[in-house]
């Protein structure tokens, strides 16, 4: 038996090689994707073959992951429950690709992962797969096993098993998106998220920073007029709006299995981006085109969290999506100061703004007449259904 594990290199999947093993007498393949973690990827293969890997690959999807999933989770807002910008969520059916396509290569007909039970990540994983290679089996350890950290602890020291050794208290997640924090005091939602749980938005400095993002068709394309590709452009504006404390939310999150959870994130690239985004929507959208929007802005995040990216409608709504995004380019300035982030203009390059119609100084001027009529006509209905309503 083969098997082919979707290795982060952390303690659940590094215990995982080990106990697939020797649970199923397997051969196991380790594949671990590059999705913009900051993680040593040759102490992860080198973990891996302690561990008990047969063989591993290291697969650097950045670009693949900036290009055909971040870049509509800004065409399409992406916040779910208005706040989270989804990086874990968006990476999962990524991951399972290429965990898939290596299992296809290797001819092995199982594929596991490392999710537990309670999370979401299992239902985004499974399904990615189920889409992509029905036939697979799927195994997910930590979904069978009862090992509680501690009990898995033991379990490396005992086999010899090396585990990453700034190991954090807390569940972390990471990506070029975003970083998800949960676990240890940080699950109660009413304690304080202490700062030691937080790595990309430490204050360095509390200097104001201006920024102006530039967009084409809906996609950032540059910062402060200097062209980048997408994965350069999020890392410096991670790595710049993050320098100031910029990107920290904490909610309690309704995950697809059932309950609610405290979540917390760090995303400091994703809330420029998606602020700016909007803004400049705005500024080019007809109302009629804006109203829409947002609701198919919030159906494709909602369809992307609940793990259902081979969903057919989520095609449909990025065609919508799409043809919506065509006229979103230019600018949008912003100021960064601590945790908040101001915009301060925008210069969008189809915006139905006039200035002759909009300023109270010069140009056009409906007349008195024109007012007046249009007033009672708009007004009619409310007005009409307030008399009836009259006792
Ligand atoms: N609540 C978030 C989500 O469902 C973050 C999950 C974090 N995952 C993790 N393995 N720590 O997308």
């Amino acid at each position: 038996m083969k098997i082919v594990l979707a290795y982060s290199g952390g303690l659940d999947t590094t215990v995982a090689i080990r106990w697939l093993k020797e649970t199923f007498n397997a051969n196991v393949i380790t594949v671990t994707v590059d999705v913009g973690q900051k993680d040593n990827f040759d102490d992860i293969e080198k973990r891996a073959y302690i561990a008990g890997a047969e063989k591993h690959y290291t697969i650097d999807a950045k670009k693949e992951f900036a290009e055909k999933f971040i870049a509509y989770a800004v065409k399409m807002n992406a916040l779910y429950e208005d706040v989270y910008p989804l990086a874990t969520a968006l990476a999962r059916p990524l991951i399972a690709q290429k965990v898939v396509e290596i299992a296809r290569k290797e001819n092995a007909d199982t594929i596991a992962h490392g999710s537990t039970s309670k999370g979401n990540d299992q239902v985004r994983f499974d399904l990615a797969v189920k889409a992509l290679y029905p036939e697979a089996r799927i195994i997910a350890p930590a979904r069978i096993w009862k090992m509680t950290r501690e009990t898995e602890l033991e379990y490396a020291k005992q086999k010899g098993i090396p585990v990453k050794s700034e190991s954090s208290k807390y569940s972390i997640d990471e990506n070029l998106w975003g970083r998800s924090i949960e676990g240890d005091i940080i699950s109660d939602p009413s304690v304080e998220v202490p700062e030691d749980a937080f790595e990309w938005t430490k204050r360095k400095s509390t200097e104001k920073i201006k920024l102006t993002v530039e967009f084409e068709r809906g996609v950032p394309v540059a910062i402060n007029n200097e062209k980048m590709e997408l994965v350069k452009l999020i890392q410096v504006l991670n790595e710049v709006a993050g320098s100031r404390g910029f990107g920290r939310v904490e909610h309690l999150e309704n995950r697809v299995v059932g309950f609610k959870s405290r979540e917390v994130y760090e995303a400091p690239a994703a809330l420029v981006l998606i602020y700016s985004h909007k803004d400049l929507e705005k500024s080019t959208y007809s109302p009629l085109e804006l109203r829409f929007k947002k609701i198919i802005d919030a159906q494709w995040s909602d369809l992307v969290y609940e793990g259902l990216w081979y969903e057919p409608l989520r095609e449909t709504l990025e065609l919508a999506g799409d043809n919506l995004n065509k006229w979103v380019s230019g600018e949008v300035q912003v100021e960064i100061e601590g945790s908040g982030m101001r915009i301060l203009g925008r210069k969008p390059k189809y915006s139905p703004f006039s200035d002759k119609i909009a300023s109270y100084n010069k140009g056009w001027y409906p007349t008195d007449e024109m007012a007046k009529g249009f007033i009672e006509i708009f007004g009619m209905h409310s007005l009409l259904t307030r008399e009836v309503r009259s006792e």
